[in-house]
């Protein structure tokens, strides 16, 4: 989730400054692209040269340091970022922040910041616990900022309690975390899950094996990706996840007027329902009484709702299942072309761990190209991240430059 996330951090004038670099050196591991902008109390504890050697990029101080390059740097910094962590942030800081005072590049950098701020405060146990430093921290939590709470242990100042910046690896889970969060804020995402069912008369129809697990583990993650999720259900036992629009349909054609409805309107459909190919043509509206000895069903082709999508598709992305037995490459890709999609999430339903009423699954993702991405096996919950990940990082491909001179 960190990988090339633009990550700003604001390092103020505490003695736990020294772990904060390896916060930058494990964020820069994982891929993310790391900036560091200090207060001038914050260079008496690190020098910038050891933020910039270990994320490549020029360190900020100044608010007016170089007239040559001088870009407004707070608004360059503030738009370059995903997110703000603040670490360690002092007492003087958290009054700063608190109150809208912007006095240095780095308060008015956050001033001029609307996205995710995670702030880690460190300093002595008073410090901590005096009322005016809480009520601060108190302000900046009802504003939206996430305040990731002090260790307790020995303190610099030679006494133990609370005030500890935490660990840098638990500092970095908890920006996990918060990408974890917001990579589909403010999308909307229609996922669809489960079988059709084909009614043959009233008591009896046509179904398959699908589960709809795969397609409600989709759905649980893009609501933890922040998005808004609309679940279009065909038959499944599973119980609908919370904090979503669940849409319970039958038939094929029930669940392609439900997507229509939506379609429109959301970023992106991940189409993992098992839809039924054909529907009888007459269903009968009582019950089939038992007399001859052979009955024939007249079969009628269903709609293919994906392949329609497709067709009428905007900006949306779209994403196809194809459960194959056999040559599972080449047929998951002539789907992935005729359905006009971004990519297939492509397994063969034979295989040990893969396919229906299991909780694992084994697949390959197909990209618009040939690029194929093959996964070892894997829980349906952890395919329907990787999932999710790809069709966030479709949606943010706009990605912000960073409009400064790494020389200066
Ligand atoms: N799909 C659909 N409408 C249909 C059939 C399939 O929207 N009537 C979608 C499925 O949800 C899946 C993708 O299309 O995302 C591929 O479905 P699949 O059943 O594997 O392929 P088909 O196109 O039906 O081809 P075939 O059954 O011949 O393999």
């Amino acid at each position: 989730m960190i990988d090339k996330k633009n990550i700003l951090i604001g390092v103020t004038g505490g003695i736990a400054a020294y772990k904060v670099v390896e916060v930058a050196s494990r964020l820069k591991k994982s891929g993310a692209n790391v900036r560091v902008m200090m207060t001038s109390a914050a260079t008496e504890f690190v020098s910038p040269r050891t933020f910039q050697e270990i994320t490549g990029n020029a360190v900020f101080v100044e608010m007016f340091g170089d007239a040559a390059h001088f870009h407004v740097a707070h608004i360059a910094l503030a738009d370059f970022a995903d997110m703000v962590l603040i670490a360690p942030a002092t007492a003087n800081f958290l009054a700063k922040a608190a109150h809208g005072i912007a006095d240095d590049l780095l308060t008015t950098t956050i001033l001029a910041f609307d996205r995710e701020i995670l702030i880690a405060p460190s300093m002595n146990t008073k410090m901590f616990e005096n009322p005016a430093t809480q009520a601060n921290l108190e302000i900046l939590k009802s504003r939206g900022m996430k305040i990731l709470e002090p260790a307790t242990g020995n303190l610099a100042c030679g006494i133990s309690g609370k005030g500890r910046l935490p660990e840098p690896v638990d500092i970095c889970a908890a920006i996990e975390k918060i990408f974890t969060g917001t990579v589909l804020s403010g999308k909307k995402i229609l996922v669809t899950a489960g079988g059709t069912v084909e009614a043959i008369d009233p008591v009896r129809y046509i179904g398959n094996r699908s589960s709809g697990r795969m397609g409600f583990e989709i759905a649980k993650a893009a609501l933890s990706a922040g998005a808004e999720v609309i679940l279009i259900s065909g038959k499944s036992e599973l119980a609908p996840p919370k904090n979503l629009k669940f849409v319970k349909t039958e038939s094929a054609i029930e669940m392609r007027e439900a997507v229509l409805k939506d379609f429109d309107s959301v970023d992106a459909v991940i189409m993992s329902a098992a839809v039924a190919d054909y529907r009888v043509k007459n269903p009968a509206a009582q019950k089939i009484k038992k007399s001859a000895e052979t009955l024939t069903l007249e079969l009628v082709k269903n709609p293919d709702i994906l392949k329609e999508l497709g067709n009428l598709k905007k900006s949306q992305v779209l994403v196809g299942f194809a459960a194959e037995t056999q040559n599972i490459l080449e047929y998951a890709n002539k789907k992935l072309v005729e359905k006009n999609l971004d990519f297939i999430v492509a397994n063969d339903v034979t295989a040990e761990g893969a396919g229906f009423n299991v909780s694992t699954n084994i697949a390959s993702i197909i990209w618009r190209g040939g690029e194929v991405e093959n996964f070892p096996k894997m829980s349906k919950a952890e395919l329907a991240e990787k999932i999710i990940e790809r069709v966030a990082d479709l949606l943010n491909k706009d990605k912000k430059f960073f409009p400064m001179n790494d020389n200066q």
